[in-house]
C-alpha cells in the first residue's frame, strides 16, 4: 500500500487527479471505475481543467460507476448519473456511450445487476477504481454486513448512510432507501485501487487499513489488494 498524506483537501484532490491523469497518459483507453460523493469533486474539477488546457483526453476512456440510487431517473439532480455528467463527463471529451452507471429505474433489478457485472467483464475489468469511504467503512454501497457480496446487488441503505447522505436531499424521507452497487469482486480485481479520504475520515481509514479484515468494515478488504494507493488529507 502507498499512503499519501496531504496538507489539506485541495492537495488531496490534486494528488488523486494526478494518479488518474498519469494512468490516462500511459493508457489512453483505460477503464476507470468512478465514485460519487463529496470526496472526488475536487479531483474531477482538476481533470476537467487539464482537459480544457489540452493536457488530457478522455476520448478512448471507458468508465463504470460504483453505484446508483434505486428509483431515481438519470435526469434527477440527486442521481449519481446526473452527478457524473455534471462534475466530469460534460467537461471532457469522453464518448457518453462509454460511460456507465447502474440504471436506478430498472424494473427487474436482478437483471440489471447481472447486466452490470457482464458489462464490467466485457470491458476486461477495471484499470483503476477510485473510491471514497463511508463513515461506517462502506465502499460503493457495500455496507457493513456479516458476509461479503461479490456481485453487483441491490442494497437497503444503512441507517448511518441514510443519515449522512440525507444532507444531499431535501429531507431524509426524500432519500431513496435502496441502491444498486457494484459488489466487491470488480473492486478487488481492479488492477489499481485509489482510495481518497478527507480529514474527517481519518478514524475509519485507520480502522479499515490497520484493523481486522472483516465485512463489518467493507473497506478493510482493501488490505488484501496488491496495488492500493490511499490519499488522506491531514486537515
Ligand atoms: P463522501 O462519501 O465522499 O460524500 O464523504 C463517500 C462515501 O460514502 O463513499
Amino acid at each position: 500500500m502507498l499512503l499519501i498524506e496531504t496538507r489539506d483537501t485541495e492537495e488531496m484532490s490534486l494528488r488523486a487527479a494526478e494518479q488518474i491523469a498519469a494512468l490516462l497518459t500511459l493508457k489512453r483507453d483505460a477503464v476507470l471505475g468512478l465514485a460519487t460523493g463529496s470526496t472526488p469533486i475536487g479531483a474531477y474539477a482538476k481533470l476537467a481543467q487539464w482537459h480544457k488546457e489540452n493536457a488530457l483526453s478522455f476520448r478512448q476512456v471507458k468508465t463504470v460507476n460504483l453505484d446508483e440510487y434505486r428509483g431515481l431517473s438519470p435526469q434527477s439532480p440527486d442521481s449519481y448519473r446526473w452527478f457524473m455528467n455534471h462534475h466530469l463527463f460534460q467537461h471532457v471529451d469522453i464518448d457518453m456511450q462509454n460511460t456507465h452507471v447502474p440504471n436506478g429505474l430498472a424494473e427487474d433489478v436482478r437483471e440489471e445487476c447481472a447486466r452490470y457485472d457482464a458489462l464490467i467483464e466485457s470491458l476486461h475489468g477495471i484499470d483503476l477504481q477510485l473510491l471514497g469511504i463511508g463513515m461506517n467503512g462502506h465502499i460503493g454501497f457495500n455496507e457493513p454486513a456479516s458476509t461479503i457480496t461479490l456481485e453487483t446487488h441491490c442494497v437497503t441503505l444503512s441507517e448511518n448512510t441514510r443519515e449522512v447522505n440525507a444532507a444531499y436531499f431535501a429531507s431524509k424521507d426524500a432519500m431513496p432507501t435502496e441502491a444498486i452497487t457494484m459488489g466487491m469482486r470488480p473492486i478487488l480485481q481492479a488492477r489499481r485501487v485509489l482510495l481518497v479520504a478527507a480529514a474527517n475520515k481519518r478514524g475509519i481509514i485507520e480502522k479499515a487499513l490497520f484493523g481486522p479484515v472483516t465485512p463489518e468494515v467493507p473497506a478493510s478488504l482493501l488490505q488484501l489488494h496488491k496495488r492500493l494507493t490511499v490519499v488522506l488529507a491531514r486537515s
